[in-house]
Parts: C-alpha cells; sequence; structure tokens
C-alpha cells in the first residue's frame, strides 16, 4: 500500500490545509512556545501573516544552560509583540524532575525523561499566560512526528479545552529547512544560518536529548567530540572518585559534606558524574507515535540519582512495597513519556510513592569510574537492616528451626499439586 502525500498550498493562499480554515479570523492573539530557534521564528511570522494577529512569545528556562536573554531582539523582530522569559528550574526539579527520579521512571528501562518532563511543565505555563493575556491560541514548534506535539497538546486540552492549539510545522508548506532559511531571509529574520548544527539537541537540567545527522543509522556510532556533558571513555580520569549523597524525605540534599539546593546539586552531580563518563545512554525507542527512533542521552545525574535513591529504599522500605513500586515505576515512566502528566493515573502513583519518602533518609556511598557508578555502602536511621537475623556469625537471633514450619505452609499447595498431578 503506497501512503498519499498531503498537498499543502502556499501559505500565501488563505485556504490552506490548516485545520481552523473558515474560524481563521477569530484568532486573535496567540502565545508562542519560543525557542529562538529557525523553527520557531518562523513560526511567529507566518502566524501574524497567516492569522493577522497578535503574537506573544514564552521562553522557559528548565536549566538548558542556553543565555535567553538575545532571544528578546529576535522574537521582535520576527513580528512578536513581546517575550515572556521565566526561570522554572526550580519548579522543574521540585515538581517533576523529584517525583520522576523518586519513581525509578526510565523508559524502556534506559531513558531518564530530560525532554518529556519539560513538556506539561512548558505546557501548563503557556495556558497560564494565554489565561492571563486573553489570548484565544496556544502555538508550539513541535513536528508532527515526535512525542512532543502529543505532550504539549494534551496537557493543553486538560487545563484548558477551549483553547486552541496551532501546530504550524505540521501543517504549513515549508517542507524543508532550507525553505524556512528562505522565507527567514525574505523577511529579514534573524537567525543563526551559519551554524552547521550537527544534531539536533533539546537540553534540560535533567539531561539533554541527542537525535538526527549520522545518528539516523542506528549502526552508526555518534561522531568523536560530540559529548556534551559526558566525557569519553578515553577522556576520563584513571583514578576512581568516591562520593556521598544525602537524601532526607527522599530528596537528595548534600553532596559529601556539603548542603545543596536542589537545582545546585543536579548541576554539581551532573559535572562530577559526567567527568567520569557516567550517564550516556545511545538506544533504539519506540516514540508514541509508532516510529522507532535512535537517540543518544547525556543524563549523569539522573542515572546516578535514581540508582542512589532505589539503593537506598531497598535498606529502608520492605519487600513487598519495593517490588510493587518497581512496576509501577515503569507505567509511571510510561505516563511521563506519553504526556499524560496531567492525569488521574499519574497522580495516583504519586500519591503511593508519597507514602514512604519519609523514610527514604541517609547516605549512600558511590564509587566513579570509566561510565561506571557502583555502590559501595548505604546507611539510614530507618535502616529495616537487622545484623543479628542477618548474620551468619556471634549473636545470630534467628530460629532456623521456625523456618520448617514456614516452608511447609508456604510449599503446602505445591505438595497437594504434586501429589495429585503426579
Ligand atoms: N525522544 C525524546 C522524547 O521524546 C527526546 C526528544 C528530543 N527532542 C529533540 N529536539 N532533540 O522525550
Amino acid at each position: 500500500m503506497t501512503l498519499k502525500k498531503n498537498k499543502v498550498k502556499p501559505y500565501s493562499n488563505s485556504k490552506s490545509s490548516l485545520e481552523i480554515n473558515s474560524k481563521d479570523k477569530k484568532i486573535k492573539k496567540v502565545i508562542l512556545s519560543y525557542s529562538g530557534g529557525l523553527d520557531t521564528s518562523v513560526i511567529a511570522h507566518w502566524l501574524i501573516q497567516k492569522y493577522d494577529c497578535e503574537v506573544i512569545c514564552y521562553s522557559a528556562d528548565v536549566g538548558q544552560g542556553s543565555d535567553l536573554s538575545s532571544l528578546d531582539k529576535r522574537a521582535k523582530a520576527a513580528g512578536a509583540k513581546k517575550l515572556i522569559i521565566e526561570d522554572l528550574k526550580e519548579i522543574f526539579a521540585k515538581d517533576y524532575i523529584i517525583p520522576a527520579m523518586q519513581m525509578h521512571a526510565l523508559y524502556e528501562n534506559q531513558y531518564a525523561l530530560s525532554t518529556s518532563l519539560t513538556r506539561p511543565l512548558i505546557a501548563s505555563r503557556l495556558v497560564q499566560l494565554a489565561i492571563s493575556e486573553k489570548a484565544d491560541a496556544i502555538a508550539h514548534g513541535c513536528t508532527g512526528k515526535g512525542n512532543d506535539q502529543v505532550r504539549f497538546e494534551v496537557t493543553i486540552n486538560a487545563l484548558a479545552p477551549e483553547l486552541k492549539v496551532l501546530a504550524p510545522v505540521r501543517e504549513w508548506e515549508l517542507k524543508t529547512r532550507e525553505e524556512e532559511v528562505e522565507y527567514a531571509k525574505k523577511y529579514k529574520i534573524p537567525i543563526d544560518v551559519d551554524k552547521k548544527k550537527i544534531y539536533s539537541l533539546d537540553k534540560s537540567l535533567w539531561g539533554i536529548s541527542v537525535e538526527s545527522g549520522n545518528l539516523e543509522d542506528p549502526n552508526n556510532e555518534p561522531l568523536q567530540n560530540t559529548y556534551i556533558t559526558v566525557k569519553e571513555l578515553e577522556n576520563t580520569p584513571n583514578k576512581s572518585e568516591y562520593i556521598e549523597l544525602t537524601f532526607k524525605n527522599g530528596i537528595p540534599i548534600k553532596i559529601n559534606d556539603k548542603k545543596y539546593k536542589l537545582v545546585d546539586l543536579i548541576i554539581e552531580l551532573n559535572k562530577i558524574a559526567g567527568k567520569h563518563g557516567i550517564g550516556r545512554v545511545d538506544m533504539v525507542e519506540n516514540r508514541l507515535i509508532g516510529i522507532k527512533s535512535r537517540e543518544i542521552y547525556e543524563t549523569p545525574a539522573a542515572n546516578v540519582l535514581i540508582k542512589a535513591h532505589r539503593d537506598l529504599e531497598s535498606l529502608v522500605l520492605d519487600r513487598e512495597f519495593l517490588h510493587y513500586k518497581d512496576i509501577l515505576s515503569g507505567k509511571f515512566a510510561e505516563l511521563v513519556y506519553y504526556g499524560l502528566w496531567f492525569s488521574s493515573l499519574k497522580e495516583a502513583i504519586l500519591a503511593f510513592n508519597e507514602t514512604t519518602q519519609k523514610y527514604v533518609e541517609g547516605i549512600v556511598r558511590l564509587k566513579f569510574y570509566k561510565g561506571n557508578v557502583v555502590i559501595v555502602g548505604r546507611k539510614s536511621k530507618y535502616s529495616l537492616y537487622q545484623n543479628d537475623l542477618a548474620t551468619y556469625s556471634k549473636g545470630d537471633i534467628f530460629d532456623q528451626k521456625l523456618s520448617k514450619g514456614f516452608i511447609e505452609l508456604w510449599g503446602l499447595p505445591y505438595k497437594v499439586a504434586g501429589k495429585v498431578r503426579k
């Protein structure tokens, strides 16, 4: 079966393939999720042309580490009325990263959701802004092939179903990067055309997502010198490094003896673990939209914190809770990946998680060496580990004779089945 490509008419033609069509004129004010890159700069201009509307740009600092101050000029040059920049690092760390870390959330057992977690937060801020600015639509620059469009739109629909969502890249006639560059030149929209990007990057405090370029062949090794926060193994120290992480209420508060604010602790841990080559994930992942894609992630702090937190829980929580939590971890990661942050199942899972975090207090000792993070010790005042029960040496208080009766009853159904079916 062959798939027909949708023919899209040029933007100058008022009847394009956009869903809105006859209602186009109703759009008076749009909030645009703005990164300052080529796509969103062109989108700002394009929206004004198409809808004759006012565009307000919004950029969030989620710890991507780039200077957002130059974006204002750019947004205005593209025709936007104003740009609003918000520092969301703290709220991102507290309300999104921490629950995900406590749930040991790794999509397909590997991806720490560094991009996925930012989207519901940004989308919720876009909604707030749309309401306070009395806008009638929110626009984003996601393509029609990825997960991010789903995360943005599901969130917007859940929080403010009355708002329209515009996704120009999915519908417009600019099919290639070159055509977008041409558009930008034609309308004098300032862009960095010279910077040849090897890969597409998305950065946040929780990690970096790397895609496209030669990575599109899953058999290609990433190019040398394209490692960002994680050092290539050849360039890591030949000496191991020990660190201690202190947790209180399931939240990391100290590296060694130094107290950190959450955001700073994550930044610092990204540096230390990254220096040792920890936290690079190279995977083929299943997108929600059905496409398999090859992705590289650099998530040093995420990998270390999830591992350390899980380890401390193994000391302070009972077996059944831990095993049940492991089942929910995968489900929780899926919910985040699928854009279902604002859902009742996610709320319920986090409520379940909350019931025990007050016991997740203590210190985990780790050793970093050549891409490995090894846990070498842990202690807690809530430790359920009882030496006089576990020991094989003097001081043992465990009555081994009791096990005989236990095994007899535990295995009774199978003993009966064994007899009957023999
Ligand atoms: N595949 C990841 C996700 O859906 C990362 C997407 C990264 N986006 C990018 N522009 N590189 O969460």
